[in-house]
Formats: structure tokens, sequence, C-alpha cells
């Protein structure tokens, strides 16, 4: 029998390499930072990291504007970091996994200069060029990501190009071979320096529609929404195509991996369930784990969970291994979207449904979101539709370590301020404090990793009624009992004999107790009959 692939039973962390640790005083995070870190990764409990980009960039969206996609940024060091940060996680059985960003590159990488360089230029087909409408004006009504037109006008050539970013983040062509060859090679070069895998960042915009028809206009479009939503993106995401763009991925990756070695894709996907689906391929040809988003922004309502839950299920392909996330950094902290005492019901959901967590870094802090003077405002998405909500500089402050200057995350000027609360909200005091979030989420970790109903187990929805939430895991004859309460009010339950081994307020309630107290998540352990 093939071993059961390692990711299937890890525990993700995700850090933000600028805000995890600074070695060099530029306050900026670096390589060695997180390298100086990683024993704090091991006691807590997670199995692998996957970091967002850390290759040489203008960082006008701060690393996912790649200028070279085989390098690291000076920012963070270079070559020879990451190959000891890899070596040093890889020693303390930590999995590093990188973030391959294919649907554009930097305007600064030498191949857009290439292109850019005249209408014959080899390079030219490796973006995505067109001439200006019949009447002028941009090719069609595709609007950027970030707001504003997704076409900018290159004087030089006479031509626009695309972007679904910024400007400065032009579109690859994966309809041309050689682009795709060089990109594929990009994941050869990481993976024979020994990665584990990559997430795939916005995996279903690669391929657009070969001939560029406008996109359907919103008749119900929010302006507060941002301006990307005046049209759906009909024609300028999820093509066909792009399946078999994840299967020849799929198949580098299988190319390295060896039994007990396996490298995962992971493609961050925005869509709805069924089409989220189609990326895990027809035959499982496709990446391993589609992200899975929906808790994120989900309804804090318990049927509304539950039938997400069981939706999901029922949607996944044959083999296809469940996923879920709370967070990442570019959407709101879990602790600020559903308030300090139901992150951690939040968080004890993440950690016991079936499938592959990923726990975006200071999550497990209890980290809310920043609060961002106007004057230190970086991210772009803030910068160019201002006072909508959407930036994401408050979601991406610095980790404290501790209750030194700027929590002991640098010794300089940390790049963004730190998020209020971190003289107490910091890794020294949290560790120090049994009842805190950090201690939370240790314990947790600690009997998920023990588990094998928790790792790998089936899941069943139990039915329940109010704001209870309830599903069983069970494996090998073990089974678990979780029980969550939406509510900041007493809920009463009726839950299997058996022993409580983790409730989100700290101290344990008698054996299978009737009642869920205020913002109570429980794990109960079911007795087996002798
Ligand atoms: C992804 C990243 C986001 C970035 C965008 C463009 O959604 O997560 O941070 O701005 O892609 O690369
Ligand atoms: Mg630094």
């Amino acid at each position: 029998m093939t071993k059961r692939p390692w990711w299937q039973s890890a525990v993700l962390y995700q850090i933000y390499p600028w805000s995890f640790q600074d070695s060099d005083g530029d306050g900026i995070g670096d390589l060695r930072g997180i390298e100086n870190r990683l024993d704090y990764l091991v006691d807590l409990g997670v199995d692998a990291i996957w970091l967002s980009p850390i290759f040489p960039s203008p960082m006008a969206d701060f690393g996912y504007d790649v200028a070279d996609y085989c390098g690291i940024d000076r920012r963070f060091g270079m070559l020879a970091d990451f190959d000891s940060l890899l070596a040093s996680a890889h020693a303390r059985g930590l999995k590093l996994l990188l973030d391959f960003v294919p649907n554009h590159s930097s305007d600064q990488h030498p191949w857009f200069v290439e292109s850019r360089s005249s209408c014959d230029n080899p390079k030219r087909d490796w973006y995505i060029w067109r001439d200006a409408a019949p009447g002028g004006g941009p090719p069609n009504n595709w609007i950027s990501d970030f707001g504003g037109p997704a076409w900018t006008w290159d004087a030089a050539t006479g031509q626009y190009y695309y972007h679904a970013f910024l400007k400065e983040q032009p579109d690859l062509n994966w309809r041309n071979p050689e682009l795709r060859a060089a990109m594929l090679d990009v994941l050869r070069f990481w993976f024979a320096r020994g990665v584990d895998g990559f997430r795939i960042d916005v995996l279903w915009h690669i391929v657009k529609h070969a001939d560029f028809p406008d996109n359907p206009i919103n008749p119900d479009w929010d302006p507060a929404t941002g301006e990307m939503n005046r049209v759906f993106q009909l024609h300028s995401t999820d093509q066909p195509e792009v399946h078999d763009i994840a299967a020849d991925m799929r198949a580098v990756a299988d190319a390295f991996g060896r039994e007990g070695d396996d490298r995962v894709l992971i493609g961050e996907i925005y869509l709805p369930v069924e089409r989220l689906m189609r990326y895990y391929g027809r035959h499982g040809e496709g990446v391993h784990l589609p992200f899975n988003f929906q808790l994120i922004d989900a309804p804090w309502d318990a049927r509304h969970l539950a039938r997400m839950i069981a939706d999901y299920e029922t949607a996944l392909p044959p083999g296809g291994w469940p996923n879920w996330v709370l967070g990442n950094h570019d959407r709101p902290r879990s602790a600020t979207k559903r308030g300090s005492a139901q992150a951690r019901v939040a968080a004890m959901l993440l950690l016991t449904l079936r499938g592959t967590p990923t726990l975006y870094y200071g999550d497990e802090l209890g980290m809310e979101n920043g609060d961002i003077p106007p004057d230190r405002v970086r991210d772009p998405r803030e910068l160019r539709e201002p006072g909508l909500g959407l930036g994401r500089d408050p979601v991406r402050t610095p980790m404290a370590w501790d209750d030194s200057p700027h929590g002991g995350f640098t010794t300089g000027e940390p790049w963004l301020p730190l998020g209020a609360g971190w003289q107490k909200r910091n890794v020294a005091g949290e560790l120090a404090d049994p009842a805190s979030m950090l201690s939370f989420h240790r314990a947790l970790l600690a009997i998920r990793r023990t588990s094998p109903a928790l790792t790998i187990g089936s899941i069943r929805l139990i039915e329940t009624a109010g704001a209870v939430l309830a599903y069983e895991r069970e494996q090998d004859g073990e089974r678990m009992v979780i029980a969550l309460n939406l509510s900041d009010t007493p809920v009463s339950v009726d839950l299997p004999h058996g022993t409580p081994l983790l409730s989100t307020l700290g101290d344990l309630p008698a054996r299978a107790p009737s009642l869920l107290r205020p913002d109570e998540g429980l794990i109960l352990k079911v007795d087996t009959p002798a």
C-alpha cells in the first residue's frame, strides 16, 4: 500500500516574510529571521511553512511582482540564506512551500523588458499585447482587480498590454509554448533545490478567452466593493484551458516526488464550489489542494456552516482531499472578523474539520487587523481605491515576539506599525499564560497530531439545534466529537459519553456536559466499548 502523502495530515502555516522576523535591522523581515524562529513553529506544532514571495521584486505589490523567478530579493537575503533556511527546516521535520506567481511578472522582469522593446521581439508573445479598439481606447472592457483599466498603452510600440492587477504586473501569455516551458522550468529549479511544494498565485486567472470579448456588466454593482466588480470576470478568468496547465504543473511536481517525500501544489482560487472542484482535475491530475476559502466569509451561523461543510464534502471528486483556511495576507484577521472569543471557536473548527488546514501567521496569537495611519499605508490596493476597507496592510503587521521595543520584530523601524495590544499579545507573554490564544493553539495542535481521527478520519455532521455546530471524526475505532457554540449564550447539547479533551474556555467541563457555555467549543473523546 502506498503511504498517505504527508500534506494530508499536515497543518500548514503561512508566513508573510515582510513581517515575521527581521534579523538585520532594516525593519523588514528576512530569511535569517525566519530561520531563527523555526523552533517556535516546531513547538507550536505545525508541519509545513508556506512563504509568500521572496523573489527579487520592485515590490509594487509586495513581491507578487516578480523580477526574477529563480533568485532571492536582497531584502530577504541571498540564495545561500534560502538553502540554509530549507536545510534547517528539513532538519526539524518541517516542510517548506514557496509561492509561485505564474499569472504575471514584474514589468522589470527581463522578459517584459524584452517583450516591450519591439513588436517583433521573440518575447513579444510571452505577454499579452493587443491593438487599440477600432475607435481607439483599450481592446475591451476588462478591469484590473485593483481598480482601473486592465490595459496599459505602450506608446513606443503602439499597443496595449494586459494586466489583471497593477500595470507593473503584466500578465504572462500561457498560450505561448516557450513561456509555458520557461515557467515550468521555474518549478523544476526550486524542486531540485528541495522545496516541498508551491502555493500557486491566482491560478484561475492564468488563461484568458482567446478572443478577448467584453466581460458582461454587473447590473447590481456596488461601488463600495471596488471597481473590479463592475463587470463579471467571465472571459478574463477560469477558462477551460487552465486545467491543462495545472496538469502540466502537477506532472512536474509528481516527477520530483518520492514516496514519503511528495511535492504538493496548492492553488489560490476564489470561485464557487462546483467550479473550484474542477481544479482537482477530472482524474486527480490537477493541483492537490484548490484552496477552500469559504470559512473566511461564511455567515457565523451553525445551520449555514453545517450545510456548507456538507456541500463541500459532497462536491469533492473521488480521491480529492479537503482543505480549510481562516485567513491570509489578503483577507481580514479572524480575531477581528469573529471577535476574540469566537476566534477560538473558529480555530477549533479550522483544526478539527476533515482536511488540511492553513494557519495564517499571528492568528495563533489572536492578532487583529492593525490600524494603519494614513501616512503609513503601503498596500497599492488601498492607495488606488482608498477608504473602502480593501487595503491589506492591516493584516500584514509585524509579528510580536516579546514586549521589548517593536515586539522583538526588529531593532530598526518596522516597515508597518505593530498592531495595537502587542505589548500583551506577543509570543513570550502568551507562552507564559496558560489561558492565552497561543497556549490554546498549542494544546489544540498537540491533540490533533496524536489523533488519527482528527488528522485523517472521516467526518459526520451531528444533527443539532440553535447555535451549536457538531460533528464526529472517526478513524480505526477512535471517535472524537467536536461541539461548537457559535453564540455568547449557553446552549444545551446532547453529547455521547466521553472525556472532554479541550475547551476553548480553558478549564474542562464534566464528562459529556449537557450544556455548552457561552463561546465554548469542545473536543470530546467518545468512550469506546472495552
Ligand atoms: C494574489 C495574492 C495577492 C496579490 C495578487 C496579485 O491574490 O494573494 O496578495 O496582490 O494575487 O498577485
Ligand atoms: Mg531585514
